[in-house]
């Protein structure tokens, strides 16, 4: 039995959504997303708590889960700070901005900070190469990247 569990928020929107969709399956997707904007990440409890709940197995949610990359499947710090590593974001300097963040955070892309409060990950293009070096923040782009830019979001965080 897994120690996992929607919030009543979740618990809610995911029966509403039921009515919608042809099928439990159909459902996984969706129900990632509130899992993973409900505690950050997606643990093998919620896979096992998920596949309970859509009548599948945890392998399965495993596989849908592990194949997109917008999953985090460990724990991820406050900020999520993802750069742009293809082609137009390269030219326009994404490496150097990069360098630039590992520099002022002390980690590296790939890593955490101690304090849980940063996580930077290289992603593939974010569709936003008319305005490259881009990253996303959390939620938001920013785009057209300096380090003046990464200094200014930073140092209001830190
Ligand atoms: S190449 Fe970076 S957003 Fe497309």
């Amino acid at each position: 039995m897994s120690e996992f569990k929607f919030s009543e928020e979740n618990e809610k929107k995911f029966q509403e959504l039921l009515k919608r969709y042809p099928d439990r399956a159909s459902l996984s997707l969706p129900s990632l997303w509130m899992i993973q904007y409900q505690e950050g990440w997606i643990s093998e409890e919620a896979m096992v708590f998920l596949a309970d709940k859509l009548g599948t197995s945890p392998m399965d949610i495993q596989g849908i889960a592990s194949f997109y990359t917008m999953f985090n499947l460990e724990p991820i710090g406050k900020y999520h700070i993802q750069v742009c590593k293809t082609l137009s974001c390269k030219l326009c300097g994404s490496e150097k901005i990069k360098s630039h963040i590992e520099n002022k955070l002390g980690v590296k892309f790939g890593e955490t900070t101690k304090d849980m409060k940063f996580t930077l990950t290289e992603v593939e293009c974010l569709g936003s190469c008319g305005t490259a070096p881009a990253m996303s923040f959390n939620d938001d782009y920013v785009e057209n990247l300096t380090v003046e830019k990464i200094d200014e979001l930073l140092d209001t965080l830190k």
